[in-house]
């Protein structure tokens, strides 16, 4: 009796929130009860590894900061902000598939005039990126905004360099002309690693996992009665589009970042000739 191990408390646990008055409070505590007790009885952690976990997850809201988000990194790597996305993603066939938001789109993008440059600092190779925004059925949509956000050709964001980086370096908020067309300049993203010098960096580690993404740019774009996406487009040949650190890589964002040759384009888009060039199409779903 006395050595006995007590581990049927998961019922009572589950009916101290019966009270809970919203339904769907009460729903997400209960089964986030059942499952983690379930995940304690599959493992059965010692009271020292619980403290380690205990420990890890002080640590990961002890990093977090105004410009650092230790716990959506966590959610990242572990592919759970991917699972979010995909089940909340109910859309038609043809548009645009979404991805994660990542960590770093934590400041207002400037506004600026189609064709400008998000590359206040001149690094890395020059590159447009070109397109429209469409409705499901095709039709352009005038004045849909798109807020975009890359990091620099050594991989870093704005917000982890600012001795290096003005703010704003990077991200350009940009308002389709009266066809639904956008173009930018930028240049071409590298790949890079997520943050690692905090926990989730030693979590990846000690699991002999790399942190690394391909390369990519991300895109918030939304327009009158159409649901907004979150999306990046990846630069096909990338390293790492088959082991992405956050696991957020579809097929379908993958887009050639083509060397174009072509005098009288590099004109019209103000950039040196020859110069590279990303063209696709972002659909929307209508509301
Ligand atoms: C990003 O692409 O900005 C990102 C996404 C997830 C984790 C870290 C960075
Ligand atoms: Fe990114």
């Amino acid at each position: 009796m006395g050595t006995e191990r007590t581990t049927d408390i998961t019922d009572a646990v589950v009916d101290s929130f019966a009270r809970t008055a919203d339904p769907r409070l009460r729903e997400l505590l209960g089964s986030l009860t059942r499952h983690l007790h379930a995940f304690v009885r599959e493992t059965e952690p010692t009271m020292a590894e619980w403290e380690h976990a205990m420990g890890f997850l002080t640590a990961t809201g002890q990093r977090c900061t105004g410009t650092r988000q230790e716990f959506i990194l966590l959610s990242d790597v572990l592919g759970v902000s991917m699972l979010v996305e995909n089940l909340n993603a109910h859309r038609g066939p043809g548009v645009t598939e979404s991805t994660v938001l990542g960590p770093f789109h934590m400041t207002a993008s400037p506004a600026r005039e189609l064709g400008a440059t998000i590359d206040l600092v001149g690094t890395g190779e020059q590159c447009v990126v070109s397109g429209r925004v469409l409705s499901r059925d095709g039709t352009p949509l005038p004045g849909a905004v798109l807020d975009v956000w890359q990091a620099d050709a050594e991989g870093f964001y704005d917000v982890q360099r600012p001795d290096v980086q003005p703010p704003g370096n990077g991200r350009g908020l940009f308002t389709a002309d009266d066809e639904g067309r956008f173009r930018f300049r930028t240049c071409v993203p590298s790949p890079y690693p997520i943050p690692v010098d905090g926990p989730v960096g030693r979590l990846l580690g000690a699991t002999g996992r790399h942190p690394n993404r391909p390369a990519h740019i991300h895109f918030i774009a939304s327009a009158a009665g159409h649901t907004p996406v979150t999306t990046h487009i990846f630069v096909a040949g990338s390293p790492y589009l088959g082991s992405d650190a956050v696991f957020a890589v579809k097929e379908s964002l993958v887009k050639d970042f083509a060397e174009t040759d072509d005098p009288s384009l590099a004109r019209e888009f103000g950039v040196a000739n020859p110069f590279r060039h990303a063209r696709f199409e972002l659909v929307l779903e209508p509301e």
